[in-house]
C-alpha cells in the first residue's frame, strides 16, 4: 500500500513523504494539488507549504482532534482551501462550519462548501459568536480552529469556547506579529499563553517554520 495512515482521515505518502486526505468529492482542488488514485480511493496531496493544519501535522503534531465523524468550528475559513480538507477528515458522519466575515472570501467559500454536505457556511464575524450560535448543532463542537490573524486571536478564542465542553480541543495558528510587530516572536507566544491561561490548557506546541515564518501552533483543552 503506498499511503500509511498518519492520524485517522491524514495519510502519509510512504515514497515522498507527502500528506493526504481521501478525497470526498473526487477530482476536487484547491491549489492545483496532486491527485492520486489508490484502489477505489481518490487521494489529494495537501501541502504544509499551503496550509498551517498541514504545517503543524508535518512539523510532528502528536494527537489530532480532528478525526472522523468530529465536529469542527472553523474560525478564519477564507476561500475555503484548509476547511476542504478539514471536510475530507472529519467525513460524511462530522461537520465543519465555517466561520468568515469577508464577503469577498465567502464567495469562494462558498463554492467549496456546494461541492459538499458536511460544510456549513457562516459569514459572521468571530468576535460576535452569538451572531451563529443557532447554527451550531446542539451548541456544542469537538474542536475548536482558529485562524484569524487578528491582534485579538487570544480573546476570539475566548469567547468561541462556549461552543466546547469541558475538556474540549481547541487548535489555534498564532502568527507572531499580529501580538506584536516590534516584540521578539517568544515574547508574543508567552504573552498569548498568559492570554488564554485562564480558560485553556496547552496540550503542545509547535513552531510552524519553515513552512510559516514567525508562526506558532497551539493544540489546547477546555479547563
Ligand atoms: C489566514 S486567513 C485563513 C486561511 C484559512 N485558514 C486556510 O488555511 O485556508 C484568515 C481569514 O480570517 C478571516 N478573519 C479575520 N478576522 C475574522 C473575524 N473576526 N471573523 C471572521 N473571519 C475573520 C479573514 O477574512 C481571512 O479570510
Amino acid at each position: 500500500m503506498a499511503f500509511k495512515q498518519l492520524f485517522p482521515g491524514v495519510f502519509l505518502d510512504a515514497g515522498q513523504r507527502k500528506l493526504y486526505v481521501r478525497n470526498s468529492v473526487r477530482s476536487f482542488r484547491v491549489h492545483g494539488e496532486a491527485l492520486r488514485e489508490e484502489g477505489k480511493n481518490e487521494y489529494r496531496e495537501w501541502n504544509p507549504k499551503q496550509s498551517k493544519l498541514a504545517a503543524a501535522i508535518a512539523k510532528g503534531l502528536h494527537s489530532l482532534p480532528i478525526k472522523p465523524g468530529a465536529s469542527v468550528l472553523y474560525l478564519g475559513a477564507a476561500q475555503g482551501a484548509t476547511p476542504s480538507f478539514v471536510s475530507d477528515v472529519v467525513g460524511a458522519k462530522g461537520g465543519v462550519y465555517c466561520v468568515e466575515f469577508a464577503p469577498r472570501a465567502m464567495r469562494d467559500l462558498l463554492r467549496v462548501c456546494e461541492t459538499r454536505d458536511n460544510m456549513l457556511p457562516l459569514l459572521a464575524d468571530a468576535r460576535k459568536p452569538e451572531e451563529y450560535a443557532k447554527e451550531i448543532e446542539g451548541g456544542k463542537v469537538d474542536c475548536v480552529f482558529e485562524d484569524v490573524a487578528d491582534p485579538q486571536q487570544a480573546e476570539i478564542l475566548i469567547q468561541n469556547a462556549r461552543f466546547l465542553e469541558k475538556g474540549g480541543a481547541a487548535l489555534i495558528a498564532v502568527k507572531s506579529q499580529c501580538i506584536s510587530s516590534i516584540a521578539p516572536p517568544e515574547e508574543s507566544y508567552a504573552e498569548f499563553k498568559k492570554r488564554i491561561a485562564s480558560v485553556f490548557e496547552v496540550v503542545e506546541e509547535l513552531r510552524l517554520e519553515p513552512f510559516e515564518q514567525d508562526h506558532a501552533f497551539y493544540s489546547l483543552r477546555k479547563k
